[in-house]
């Protein structure tokens, strides 16, 4: 007589939210697995996919992205996974990849592992920007990459996709540290563009995207089955994968 739905709305109204929470990792984990089954492999052993690394699922939105809207020039904040999967798939169809990263040992790690995907040369390029404070009106002094680096790392060039990931915005007194990507890098982002903001489950990445979306003209979406907010600007197509 009932629907599963509805017994499963029932059970999370009486559990507080636990069970609902608990339903929803479920889902998460499956849509997961899906996703790895839809990422093309990378032909290495292993990679260190950690609590830290973009979701699968994530990384197919990424990838749909270079496929369906034709991405070519991508900037990434915060190397990782995520770099893999870009590089491989923009190594294939003549793309490139821009990808800042504060820590210069992970930038080896991950080069490291480029180099066994057998990543055709100037495909990626790294920049190493070093955490260093920035001033911002709204959100006081945040922890960010050294923006006179990256903007020396990209001085003229327009991407048409960026990905927000980095740098590390769970602890304490960091949780708008994403905030500075477009104040520093807007004027590198092409007409017609979009830009990636991982772990918009977060308040503080919330916050972030309505702000983004305000100060610069781009129509705001989020995914909320893989966490991630998107901002758009131009023709290009919207999809969903479930
Ligand atoms: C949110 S992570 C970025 C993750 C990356 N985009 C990916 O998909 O793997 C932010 C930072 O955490 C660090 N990091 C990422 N993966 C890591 C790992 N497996 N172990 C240690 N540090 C990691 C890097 O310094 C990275 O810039």
């Amino acid at each position: 007589m009932f629907g599963r739905e509805f017994i499963a709305s029932l059970l999370v109204a009486f559990s507080g939210g636990g069970i609902g929470k608990l339903l929803c990792r479920k889902r998460r984990l499956l849509e997961d697995i899906r996703a790895i089954e839809l990422l093309p492999s990378l032909n290495v052993p292993f990679i260190p996919w950690t609590n830290a690394a973009a979701r699968p699922l994530t990384v197919v939105y990424m990838l749909n992205e270079i496929c369906i809207n034709g991405r070519r020039n991508v900037l990434e904040l915060g190397s990782g996974i995520s770099t893999l999967y870009l590089a491989s798939a923009l190594g294939r169809c003549g793309g490139r990849l821009v990808s800042v990263e504060h820590d210069e040992a992970w930038i080896g790690i991950i080069e490291g592992y480029l180099g066994k995907l057998g990543i055709p040369e100037g495909v990626v390029r790294f920049c190493h920007a070093p955490m260093k404070d920035f001033e911002t009106d709204e959100f006081g002094t945040l922890p960010w990459y050294d923006s006179g680096k990256v903007k020396t790392a990209v001085p003229e060039e327009l991407f048409d996709m960026m990905v927000v990931d980095g740098p590390e915005a769970w602890m304490k007194g960091a949780r708008f540290a994403r905030y500075p990507a477009l104040p520093v890098l807007a004027g590198n982002l092409a007409g017609d563009s979009v830009v990636f903001l991982d772990d918009v489950d977060r308040k503080g990445e919330r916050r972030i995207l309505g702000k983004w979306a305000r100060e610069n003209a781009f129509k705001a979406m989020i995914r909320p089955e893989c966490c991630l907010g998107i901002l758009r600007r131009g023709n290009s197509r919207v999809y969903n994968i479930f």
